[in-house]
């Protein structure tokens, strides 16, 4: 799929589409199309659509009637709008297609562009099934004209580097865990360094040992497959100091010797999706070359359960010298964290921001539609959430406040890695808040965000919109 900016209007397009947005509360002007919509009993309900042949007053061979509900159009209006659009051309022969312009609420005509290649580029992804040609739909969508006065192009290219980005992350996310292990990770990660000419490091196991990581190490000690502690860096921003994004890359969270019920774990190799988050954030920043300097860190670990693995009581010290005890080998997410976020304190960061799914406790607090953040900065929380309602990606934030730390007291170390059965979200951010004293510091749980289960099982992108928008604010 490819897209163009165009100055023709959706009648003067001859191409195979033309698309016509139809509001509840305006007739058209098209007078033969208005005839043709009362015909067919076209409401324009949002999302109805009608794929019609031949209109007159327009010169493309069909015009497909998109129902945008009533005024004004919101941003989550357009999103429906469009997904409907691209489920309409499906099976049909359309091969190019023009989107006339729209005013959205609250945004400019660069918003709409950046937006409209996102989600429609994003709507055409398809799952890759292992060891199988990608499904050939009946017909794909080739060209999408989007009507523009102006020269859109630059906008429309950054919404398909964020689509770029996502296919990524959701590729990573659905590819089974035989597959896709830390070594895997480490791999793709070089091949992304390669295209975009990033510096990359990747840490073996006895680099790691040779820190003091063995908090992180402790995770995949019952494990076959050896830890990586993954780095790549983008310099396209002079002297500034980088932002920093960290994403847990667990490819298999098992639960360890602490096992988790056998209903649905399979789901549990969507455990490195904040991995997948960062390096498909990357992927969209360096293709957009944006004027940044942009470091991402993955530790990646496989969690299982063997003769030796970790242990309930076990007390391990992490990098920065700080002590734990695993009560509950299933918080394995804080332990690999923590590691790579004392390790994060060589690139002197501007910013920290991790990424990880963390918590079960993020799904029931919140559900599906807003991932959790909690941080040590007001103002990086709040731009946080100002780049999330504009990518349409948001976040929700939970508090931090002493009293949940003190959950984490143990008699035999200096912190225990669970807290218990309250705020679970909350003392989780607790025990990374403990290695983020030095810098200024947000932590995103995507557990309820990051993929769908049931007959939609997938991963989603997210948050690749939020954190490349955070970016992009920052330039
Ligand atoms: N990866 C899980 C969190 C998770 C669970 C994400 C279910 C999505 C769906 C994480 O490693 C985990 O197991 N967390 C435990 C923490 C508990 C032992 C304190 C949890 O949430 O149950
Ligand atoms: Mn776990
Ligand atoms: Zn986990």
């Amino acid at each position: 799929m490819e897209f163009f900016v165009t100055h023709q209007t959706a009648d003067q397009y001859s191409g195979d589409c033309s698309v016509a947005f139809v509001f509840k509360d305006t007739t058209n002007e098209n007078r033969i199309l208005q005839s043709f919509l009362e015909l067919h009993r076209f409401e324009a309900g949002l999302g109805e659509t009608l794929m019609l042949g031949k209109v007159e007053g327009y010169k493309a061979k069909r015009v497909l009637a998109i129902g945008l509900g009533e005024h004004p159009l919101t941003q989550k209006n357009l999103i429906k709008a469009l997904k409907s659009l691209s489920s309409a051309m499906v099976d049909t022969r359309v091969k190019n297609v023009v989107i006339p312009s729209l005013e959205v609420e609250d945004h400019d005509n660069s918003w709409l562009q950046i937006t409209i290649a996102r989600v429609l580029k994003n709507e055409s992804y398809q799952i890759k099934k292992v060891g199988l040609e990608v499904e050939k739909k009946a017909t794909v969508l080739e060209a999408v004209n989007i009507y523009s006065e102006n020269n859109g192009i630059s906008e429309i290219s950054k919404g398909v580097a964020i689509a770029n980005g996502m296919a990524l992350a959701r590729e990573l996310g659905d590819l089974p865990p035989n597959i896709c292990t830390p070594t895997y990770i480490a791999e793709r990660s070089k091949l992304l360094a390669s295209t975009y000419n990033l510096k990359c490091e990747v840490l073996e196991e006895s680099d790691m040992e040779a820190l003091g990581m063995n908090s992180l190490l402790s995770v995949s000690l019952g494990s076959s497959q050896p830890a990586k502690l993954i780095s790549l860096s983008y310099s396209n921003g002079g002297k500034e100091d980088p932002i920093v994004l960290v994403g847990k890359g667990v490819t298999f969270d098992s639960g360890g010797i602490s096992l988790k019920p056998g209903s649905g774990m399979d789901e549990m190799k969507y455990d490195m999706c904040g991995a997948a988050s960062v390096l498909g954030t990357m992927s969209a920043v360096a293709e957009m070359g944006l004027k940044v300097n942009l470091t991402v860190v993955v530790p990646t670990v496989e969690n299982m359960p063997a003769h030796n693995a970790s242990r309930p009581g076990d007390v391990v010290k992490s990098m920065s010298g700080q002590t734990i005890e695993i009560l509950n080998t299933d918080a394995e997410g804080r332990l690999i964290l923590c590691d790579a976020l004392t390790y994060c304190e060589k690139f002197n960061p501007k910013v920290v921001i991790d990424v990880a799914t963390l918590t079960g406790a993020v799904i029931v607090a919140l559900g599906k539609h807003h991932s959790g953040v909690m941080s040590n900065d007001q103002n990086l929380a709040d731009s946080l959430k100002n780049s999330g309602i504009s990518s349409m990606d948001t976040v929700w934030q939970l508090p931090l406040d002493d009293e949940y730390d003190e959950l984490l007291k143990s008699n035999f170390a200096d912190m225990a890695n669970i807290g218990g059965r309250e705020a679970g979200t909350v003392t989780a951010a607790c025990f990374l808040a403990r290695y983020t004293k030095n810098y200024s510091w947000a932590h995103i749980d995507i557990a309820g965000t990051a993929w769908l289960g049931g007959s939609k099982k997938g991963a989603t992108g997210r948050p690749v919109p939020l954190l490349t928008q955070y970016v992009m604010d920052q330039v």
